[in-house]
C-alpha cells in the first residue's frame, strides 16, 4: 500500500514512515538510473517533485528522517575532504603464513603462550582473506552512526556517507540483545561481476577502463561526493568487531553468528576446526573454489575461536597474534626489463629500480619493481646465499616477475637463453647520480660485513637526499600535513621555497615578503595557499612519537620513535640520553641500548645523528616552531605504570612474552636487564645474575606470584 497521492498535511505517523521508505528506495532508483547508466526514466521535473515531497515529509516528521535519506545524499555538495575519525579501538592488521608449516608454526606458537597441555585442543576458524579494504561501521543503539577507514589503524577517515549507500550495510540492526555501542568490521569490495559489466560499460561510452575490482572498490570508496559511490556497486563482509559496550558471545564463531543475524553479510566459507589437517583441507578447498567465487580473495584468515584467549594472546606491533593469512602461492608472469634505473633516498642509499615492460600480474599492472642493491642484482642474496640461482639481471632481459598479496613485486628468474648475445653485465654507479659524490661500501662495524647498499657520500650538498628526507617528514606517519605531500616538497625545494624541515614552518613568513608569492604561482590561488598554512599551523602541535620518526634517522621506523617516545617522555630526555650515550662505555649508553626494541644498531644510528652539527642546528630552528606532545602513559591506576620492569629466570603461569605484554599493558617499561634505572624485578625460579646485581642495587624484587599480587 502506498500514500504517494496522498497529501503531506494528511499524512499518519505510520503513514509518513512508509512513505520516507518509498521515496528513498524511489529517489535511490532513479539516481542510479540517471547517474550510473546515463538512462533516467523519469522527467527532471518529476525528480524533483520526489525530493520536494521527500523534504517535506522530514520537515513534519523530523523524526522519522532516515539514515540514508536521499536530502543528505542526492546533490548534496561533496565534502572538501574527509574528516578524522580516532578508532576507540585500533584496526590491526594480520602476519602472514605462506606455507603448512608456518600455520603449524602458528599454533604451536599460540600453545606455548597460553601454556596449553597436550591434550587441550585450540580451535580455530577458517575464512577467505578477502581482497578489499577494511572499513569500520559504528551503531548506537542500533543505528549506523558513523563509519570509517583503517587508515594507519589508529585513525582513520570517516566516510559515512559513502559507506550508508551500501545496500550490505544496515542502517538499523534487526534482531534483539542489540549492545548500545557496536561496532562491526569488514570488507568492503567489488564483485568480479559487477567490476566487469562496470568496466564494459567504460569501454562502450569510450572511457578508460578500470584495472582491478580491489582498486576500483578503494576510489569509488573514496570519493569525496557520496553520490558517485552510491553508482558503484560495493558490498561488504563482516568479520570482525571494535568497541562493543557489551560482548554477547564467547567465541568468533558465535560473534560472527550474531553479526549475521544482526543484519552483516558473512562469508558462507567460514568453518571451525579443531584438528590442524582439517584447518589445511579447508585452506585447499577455498583455493580450488578460488577462481570461481565472484570475489577476490588472496588467502585465508585463521582465528583463534576462544575469545578470551584472543584476550590472553594480544598483539604485536599491529598484527594480533591470535590470527593469521594463510596467503596463496604468488602469481607470476612474463616481461621485459627494459632498464635499470638508481634512485637516491634519505639516507643516501643507491637503490636500483627494475623499468619493466607493463605487465599484468594478478590484476595489477606492474611497470617497477624494486632491486634492492647491486648484489641483488648479481644475483646474490643476504649472507652471499645464491638468488635466481645466481643469475644477474641486465636491461633488456626477459624475466619473471612474481606479487604474492601485498607484498612488492620481485623479479624470481631471468630468461638466459633469451639474452641478446652482446649484452653486458649492469655496472652499478659508484658515483651519486644526483650529485656526483663518491658513492661507496661502508663496513659494517656491528656485523663485520661490507654493507650491501652503497650509499652517496654528498651528505648535505646531495639535493636527492634533502628532497627524500623532506619527504619522509611530511610522509603519513610523520607530519602527515594536508596538502604538501612528495609532489610539493619537491617542487618547492626546486624552487628554493622549502630547504630543510624547519623551512615548512616559517614558509608563511618569509612568503609574504618574497617577491615569488606562492598564491602567484601556477596551479596556486589565495584559498589554497591559505588552506596549506593551516595545515601546517595545524600540525604545530605534534605527538613526539611522529616527531621522533619524522627525522628520518637511520633504523628509526614508527615502532621504535614509540618505544623510544615512551621510553624518554621527551624530546630534551631523549637528546640528553643520546648525547651522554656517544660514551659507549658509559651507563646512559648501556640503558639506551637495554631499551627492548632497540638494539645497537638503532642506538648507534640515535648517537650519529645527534653528533651531526647540522641537524642539531635544524632540530633547534624546527623546535622554535612547533610544540610537542608527550606520550599518555597507558594506565594511570596501575601500580606499575612507568616503571622499569625486569623479567628473569623461568616464569610458570606465563610466558616471558606474555608477561612483557602484559606489564607493557599495564604501562610499565620493561627492559631487558638491570641497572640503577630499574623499578622492580621479576624473577623466577633459577634467577642468577640478574637477581644478584638487583640485590647489590636494591632494587625492589618480587616472585611470579607477587607479580600477581601486585597487579591484581
Ligand atoms: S581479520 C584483528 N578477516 O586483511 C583482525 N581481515 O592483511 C583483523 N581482511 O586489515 C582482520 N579478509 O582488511 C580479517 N576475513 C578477514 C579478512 C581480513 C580481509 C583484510 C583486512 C585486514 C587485512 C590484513
Amino acid at each position: 500500500m502506498t500514500f504517494d497521492d496522498k497529501s503531506v498535511e494528511d499524512l499518519s505517523t505510520e503513514e509518513a514512515r512508509l512513505e520516507l521508505e518509498r521515496l528513498a528506495q524511489e529517489i535511490a532508483k532513479h539516481n542510479r538510473a540517471y547517474h550510473g547508466q546515463d538512462a533516467p526514466l523519469i522527467s527532471d521535473a518529476a525528480y524533483d517533485a520526489l525530493k520536494i515531497r521527500n523534504q517535506a515529509i522530514e520537515k513534519r516528521f523530523p523524526d522519522l528522517k532516515r539514515v540514508d535519506s536521499p536530502s543528505d545524499l542526492v546533490g548534496a555538495a561533496p565534502q572538501e575532504k574527509f574528516g578524522k575519525v580516532k578508532h576507540s579501538v585500533s584496526m590491526l592488521s594480520l602476519d602472514n603464513a605462506f606455507n603448512d608449516d608456518d600455520v603449524a608454526e602458528f599454533v604451536t606458537r599460540i600453545r606455548r603462550f597460553l601454556r596449553l597441555s597436550l591434550d587441550e585442543t585450540v580451535a580455530l576458524t577458517a575464512e577467505p582473506k578477502i581482497d578489499g579494504l577494511s572499513a569500520s561501521l559504528r551503531y548506537e543503539k542500533g543505528v549506523f552512526v558513523r563509519g570509517a577507514t583503517r587508515g594507519d589503524g589508529t585513525v582513520g577517515e570517516n566516510i559515512t556517507a559513502n559507506l550508508k549507500t551500501l545496500n550490505d550495510i544496515p542502517k538499523y540492526l534487526s534482531g534483539d540483545e542489540i549492545p548500545d555501542i557496536l561496532e562491526v568490521r569488514g570488507e568492503v569490495y567489488m564483485a568480479k561481476s559487477d567490476f566487469l559489466a562496470l568496466n564494459a560499460r567504460m569501454e562502450e561510452e569510450g572511457k578508460p577502463v578500470y584495472v582491478n575490482p580491489r582498486n576500483t572498490a578503494a576510489g569509488s570508496l573514496r570519493q569525496l561526493d557520496a553520490t558517485i559511490t552510491a553508482q558503484r556497486p560495493l558490498k561488504f563482509f563482516a568479520y570482525s568487531w571494535g568497541e562493543m559496550s557489551t560482548l554477547p558471545h564467547e567465541t568468533q564463531s558465535a560473534m560472527v553468528q550474531q553479526m549475521a543475524d544482526w543484519g552483516f553479510p558473512v562469508n558462507p566459507l567460514m568453518a571451525r576446526f579443531e584438528v590442524l589437517d582439517n584447518l589445511l583441507a579447508h585452506y585447499k578447498k577455498i583455493e580450488m573454489e578460488r577462481a570461481s567465487l565472484d570475489y577476490d580473495i588472496d588467502g585465508v584468515v585463521y582465528k583463534v575461536n576462544r575469545l578470551d584467549w584472543q584476550n590472553r594472546l594480544g598483539f604485536v606491533t599491529k598484527a594480533p597474534r591470535w590470527a593469521i593469512a594463510h596467503k596463496f602461492p604468488a602469481e607470476k608472469a612474463i616481461t621485459v626489463l627494459k632498464d635499470i634505473e638508481i634512485q637516491v633516498g634519505r639516507t643516501g642509499a643507491l637503490t636500483p629500480v627494475a623499468k619493466l615492460e607493463p605487465v599484468n600480474v594478478g590484476g595489477v599492472v606492474v611497470s617497477n619493481a624494486t632491486l634492492h642493491n647491486e648484489d641483488y642484482i648479481n644475483g646474490i642474496g643476504q649472507d652471499g646465499a645464491l638468488i635466481r640461482d645466481g643469475k644477474d639481471l641486465r636491461p633488456g632481459d626477459t624475466v619473471i616477475l612474481q606479487r604474492a598479496g601485498d607484498v612488492i613485486p620481485q623479479i624470481v628468474d631471468v630468461f638466459l637463453e633469451k639474452r641478446a648475445v652482446d649484452s653486458a653485465a649492469f655496472i652499478f654507479p659508484e658515483k651519486c647520480p644526483a650529485c656526483g659524490s663518491d658513492a661507496v661500501r661502508d663496513y659494517n662495524e656491528i656485523t663485520g660485513k661490507k654493507d650491501a647498499v652503497r650509499r652517496c657520500t654528498g651528505g648535505l650538498i646531495c639535493p636527492a637526499q634533502a628532497i627524500e628526507r623532506l619527504k619522509h617528514f611530511v610522509s603519513r606517519k610523520a607530519f602527515d600535513i594536508e596538502g604538501l605531500g612528495a609532489k610539493q616538497v619537491e617542487t618547492f625545494y626546486e624552487e628554493g621555497r622549502i630547504m630543510n624541515a624547519a623551512d615548512i614552518f616559517t614558509l608563511e613568513r618569509r612568503d609574504k615578503r618574497s617577491l615569488k608569492r606562492l598564491k602567484d604561482k601556477e596551479g596556486f590561488g589565495e584559498t589554497s595557499v591559505k588552506n596549506l598554512f593551516a595545515a601546517i599551523d595545524e600540525k604545530r602541535q605534534i605527538d613526539l612519537h611522529r616527531f621522533i620518526f619524522a627525522l628520518g634517522i637511520r633504523h628509526i621506523g614508527d615502532t621504535t620513535a614509540k618505544i623510544l617516545a615512551r621510553s624518554y617522555g621527551s624530546f630534551e630526555a631523549l637528546r640528553e640520553a643520546v648525547l651522554m650515550g656517544q660514551d659507549k662505555t658509559g651507563e646512559a649508553y648501556q640503558d639506551l641500548v637495554n631499551i627492548d626494541g632497540i638494539g645497537q644498531t638503532a642506538a648507534s644510528a640515535l648517537i650519529e645523528f645527534f653528533g651531526e652539527e647540522h641537524n642539531l642546528s635544524v632540530l633547534d630552528a624546527l623546535l622554535s616552531e612547533i610544540n610537542l606532545i608527550a606520550p599518555v602513559v597507558n594506565d594511570e591506576q596501575s601500580p606499575v605504570s612507568g616503571k622499569t620492569v625486569v623479567f628473569t629466570g623461568a616464569l610458570e603461569k606465563m610466558t616471558r612474552d606474555e608477561a612483557k605484554a602484559m606489564a607493557e599493558r599495564l604501562g610499565a617499561k620493561v627492559a631487558g636487564s638491570v641497572s640503577k634505572k630499574t623499578d622492580l624485578l621479576v624473577a623466577g625460579p633459577g634467577a642468577g645474575s640478574k637477581l644478584k646485581k638487583a640485590k647489590d642495587l636494591g632494587v625492589e624484587t618480587v616472585d611470579e606470584q607477587g607479580w600477581f599480587d601486585l597487579i591484581s
